[in-house]
Order: structure tokens, then C-alpha cells, then sequence
């Protein structure tokens, strides 16, 4: 499938894909954007979260053409050029928020989607925000905690301006070409 146009983190890639290509593998095995991860491949435990057009989405579910022309984030997007952690990713850690480690980029990204729309989110706002990511380890208060510490964070003049995750890309004019011969 030629020609597949989408923004990753600010980037503009242009990607040829065969057809049943999904989107979590196109981030993955042709762009090297392995953060991402694979759980289910089912759409049931939310590791593969990333953000499509603002949206916390289950990136195995869905087909790579129709990502054509859509704005994706993943958690390689959130940290700073210079490597200054996002908020979330530093909430995580200081909370102990990072479990199992596998289904953290999910959560994050999660969580990223939510506090991108709601910058003061309740607790129960940001349970149903992860309530698709699965967590089978210990649980979710640690999760939660971080969460709630990063939007505090965020929402304070000194953190506000740290958001650098959110920024869209759009217009960024970096065109790479990913090509594989299968
Ligand atoms: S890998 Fe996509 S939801 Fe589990
Ligand atoms: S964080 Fe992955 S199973 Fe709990």
C-alpha cells in the first residue's frame, strides 16, 4: 500500500506498507518506534496505546491506511529533545507507578490523551481514562496517584510551560521516507 502520510511526534513520515499492515506495526517494525508495545494484538489490553488525532487509541486495531493523514503521538514524542522527562513519565516514577513496565507507554499515553482534554481530571475520570489499559501485576493506585501528581504538576505556572508531549507537529516539515522491501 504506497504512500501512506502521517505525522509521528511532529514528524512527517511517508511509509509503504503492505495492506493488512496495522498501525501499531507500521510505528513499530517500519518507523522503529518500539516504545509501543504489543499485548493481546486484540485490542483488549491496551499496551499498544497511542494518540490518533487527539484520541487515546488501540493502535493493533487499527489498519495503518487509515492512519493516512493522521497526527499520532507515542511515548518516544513526550520527553523534551534535550531528554527533560514529560511530567507523566516523571510522575510515574516518582509515584512507583511503573510496574510491570510493559504496559506503562499504554498508560501513559492514556493518561496523556485524557489530561490533554481535561487538565483537572477527578479520580474517577482517570480511572475510566485507563479503564482500558489492563494492569494483571499489583493495581492501579500508584497509577492513579501519578496521574493526579502530573496534572497538579501541569497545571501549575512553573510545570505548565513542561508540556512538551502536547506539542501537535503540526506543520513540522521533516519528511522522512521509510521504505521496506518485504
Ligand atoms: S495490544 Fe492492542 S489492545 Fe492489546
Ligand atoms: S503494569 Fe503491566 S501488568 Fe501491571
Amino acid at each position: 500500500m504506497p504512500g501512506i502520510k502521517l505525522t509521528v511526534n511532529g514528524r512527517l513520515y511517508q511509509v509503504d506498507v503492505p495492506a493488512d499492515t496495522t498501525l501499531l506495526e507500521l510505528l513499530r517494525d517500519y518507523l522503529g518506534l518500539t516504545g509501543t508495545k504489543e499485548g493481546c494484538g486484540k485490542g483488549e489490553c491496551g499496551a499498544c496505546t497511542v494518540i490518533m488525532d487527539g484520541l487515546a487509541v488501540d493502535s493493533c486495531l487499527i489498519p495503518a491506511a487509515k492512519a493516512d493523514g493522521a497526527e499520532i503521538q507515542t511515548v518516544e514524542g513526550l520527553a523534551s529533545p534535550d531528554g527533560r522527562l514529560h511530567p507523566l513519565q516523571e510522575a510515574f516514577i516518582g509515584e512507583g507507578a511503573v510496574q510491570c513496565g510493559f504496559c506503562t507507554p499504554g498508560m501513559i499515553m492514556s493518561a496523556k490523551a485524557l489530561l490533554d482534554r481535561n487538565p483537572n481530571p477527578s479520580r474517577e475520570e482517570i480511572k475510566d481514562a485507563l479503564a482500558g489499559n489492563l494492569c494483571r501485576c499489583t493495581g492501579y493506585a500508584k497509577i492513579i496517584a501519578a496521574v493526579e501528581k502530573a496534572a497538579a504538576v501541569m497545571g501549575t505556572p512553573a510545570g505548565g510551560g513542561r508540556i512538551e508531549g502536547s506539542r501537535s507537529g503540526r506543520g513540522a516539515a521533516l519528511l522522512s521516507s521509510q521504505e521496506r522491501e518485504e
